[in-house]
């Protein structure tokens, strides 16, 4: 069998929102039968965090939603990502940018995209971009951490169902 497809899962400070979508990840690859066939890793631009468990806010939402949050530890995104993986989705805008700033070459930018591209009920197809982010809820309510929760749900939804064609394109 060929290689795991590789996909990252970035945003800040890797507490919140990319482990959040990588334990739903990790359950929709394993529902979809697909869990040979891709591999997950989630990581953040800014290393405050590193090696610390998920937020506790994030920790429950997901608890509640009966997902596992309990093995997370936090990662810091490096150059070094790229060439360990095919896909690299940003949760914000400033995420994306901070990524494609590390990229080693031009030609690797391109493996950076916005995890929201997969969202099905984006309202204007991300066209003028600001569909495009997964808010960061740090600095909110618990509200917040529900709605980021619902929105990684449908987009990873709409992710495993892409996957088919992304990893048809890979190193193309
Ligand atoms: P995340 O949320 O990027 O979704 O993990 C944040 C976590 C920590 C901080 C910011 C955002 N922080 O400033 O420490």
């Amino acid at each position: 069998m060929s290689e795991p497809f590789k996909v990252a899962l970035v945003c800040l400070g890797n507490i919140c929102r990319s482990p959040t979508a990588h334990v739903i990840l990790e359950d929709r690859l394993e529902r979809a039968g697909l869990s040979a066939n891709v591999e997950v890793a989630s990581a953040g631009t800014g290393g405050w965090h590193r090696g610390e468990p998920m937020d506790p806010r994030s920790a429950v939402a997901l608890r509640d939603a009966r997902y596992d949050p309990s093995r997370h530890r936090a990662r810091t995104f490096t150059a070094d990502w790229f060439a360990e993986h095919d896909l690299l989705l940003a949760m914000d805008a400033s995420n994306h940018a901070d990524m494609v700033a590390l990229a080693p070459t031009v030609a690797q930018q391109d493996q950076v995209r916005m995890f929201r591209e997969f969202d099905p009920e984006l309202t204007n197809g991300g066209a003028d971009g600001t569909d495009l982010e997964v808010p960061d809820p740090w600095h909110g309510g618990p509200d917040g951490f529900l709605q980021v929760l619902a929105m990684i749900e449908r987009t990873t939804d709409g992710l495993v169902a892409a996957l088919p064609d992304l990893i048809a394109a890979r190193h193309r």
